[in-house]
């Protein structure tokens, strides 16, 4: 079994050397590394810089965010997904602006107290920001250990959960949190890949137990995934004059706060029947088919959505809807769709209209 010096002295030494220029390295301000560890949990280190630095300059501080409206809060966060997120960092900086004068903690109890801050990312800021003596455990850091260490049991079992939690809480230097646990992320995130791991490059290559046994691509071994559940949805943009129609869905809904085009479920009529009758029960409004647009696909934890999209208009004279699943709605010109926020099958689905045919969202002549 490798030692501790052959691992964390290498591997510090690495990280002097190679560490990334990220905006949130620059200070370490809490603010800056907690912001920065959510959005991460979403989306690749390009567009996490990309949508930091957006953040950043509209919500320079914790204050800016607790005062802020949550459409706001959405829209800075619309393409990230998982908006339970944005809603959460929201009620944080509502938090840390009443009862931590604004600044973001560093202890781990203090930051797991705060809505949406869990084991991992109250780690993660504790050391980062605090430098506090706390491992950080992510999947590119499971996966770096599953290889040092050549661990041949899945790697979401409980006991190689806990080997790894005990191994990473051994190697820790003391008082050296915050540069060991992101040139860890950072070895797992740049070298110690998925596919095709770059190990002629790796510090730790010389004490890689799966490369010494050559296993590298055998680790971790992960365990039978979830199936992928198919849902078919369909979905229409009801024009009316030079206005279109959306809906704003429920708080406590996944998508919660978010807008979107009324629709629902594919049940067992063809799509274009489907689309009128999931549009009526929706929202009351009597609808028809002008044209099939598009299908969209996404996929959003285990499910692969189908969203087949419709161009439709008022069959009958109200257009003032009864709404079932939603909390609000508006007829708005097709200029201000970029107001609000979208969740990802509507917001594909103005994108594919942008790209191919401007006009059916331009106000009829
Ligand atoms: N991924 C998530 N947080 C990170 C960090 N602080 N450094 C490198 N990669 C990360």
């Amino acid at each position: 079994m490798a030692k501790e010096s052959d691992i964390v002295q290498p591997l510090l030494a690495w990280f002097r050397e190679t560490a990334r220029d990220l905006p949130w390295r620059r200070t370490y301000d809490p603010y800056h590394v907690w912001i920065s560890e959510i959005m991460l949990q979403q989306t690749q280190m390009d567009r996490g810089v990309a949508y930091f630095l957006r953040w950043i300059k509209r919500f320079p501080d914790v204050q800016a965010v607790a005062v802020a409206g949550e459409q706001e809060i959405l829209k800075y966060w619309e393409g990230l997904g998982y908006y339970a997120r944005a809603r959460n960092l929201h009620r944080a900086a509502k938090v840390i602006a009443g009862e931590f004068a604004g600044l973001v903690p560093c202890d781990y109890d203090q930051l797991r107290s705060l809505p949406g801050i869990g084991p991992y990312t109250a780690a993660a800021v504790a050391s980062v920001a605090g430098n506090r003596d706390v491992p950080v455990i992510d999947a590119n850091v499971m996966r770096v250990y599953a290889r040092l260490f050549d661990i041949s049991l899945p790697i979401k079992s409980r006991e190689v959960q806990q080997r790894i939690t005990r191994i990473a809480g051994e190697l820790l230097p003391h008082g050296r949190a915050r540069v060991f646990n992101q040139a860890l992320m950072d070895l797992g995130g740049l070298v110690c890949t998925p596919k095709t791991p770059r190990c002629e490059i790796c510090p730790l290559a010389s004490t890689c137990a799966a490369r010494q046994a050559g296993t590298v691509a055998l680790r971790p071994v992960v365990g039978e995934g979830k199936k992928i559940v198919t849902v078919e949805k369909v979905a229409g943009i009801i024009r009316r004059e030079d206005r279109i129609f959306i809906q704003q869905r429920r708080a406590d809904d996944v998508w919660g706060g978010l807008w979107e085009f009324p629709g629902g479920e594919l049940t067992g009529n063809s799509p274009e029947v489907a689309v009128v009758l999931a549009i009526e029960a929706d929202t009351g409004l009597a609808v028809r088919v002008l044209e099939s647009l598009t299908t969209i696909i996404h996929h959003y934890t285990r499910y692969k959505i189908v969203l087949h999209c419709f161009l439709c208009e008022l069959s009958g004279n109200d257009s003032q809807p009864a709404l079932k699943s939603a909390v609000d709605s508006r007829w708005i010109d097709a200029d201000d769709l970029s107001r609000y926020a979208f969740p990802a099958g509507p917001r594909k689905l103005l994108e594919y209209l942008a790209k191919t045919d401007s006009s059916l969202l331009a106000p009829l002549t």
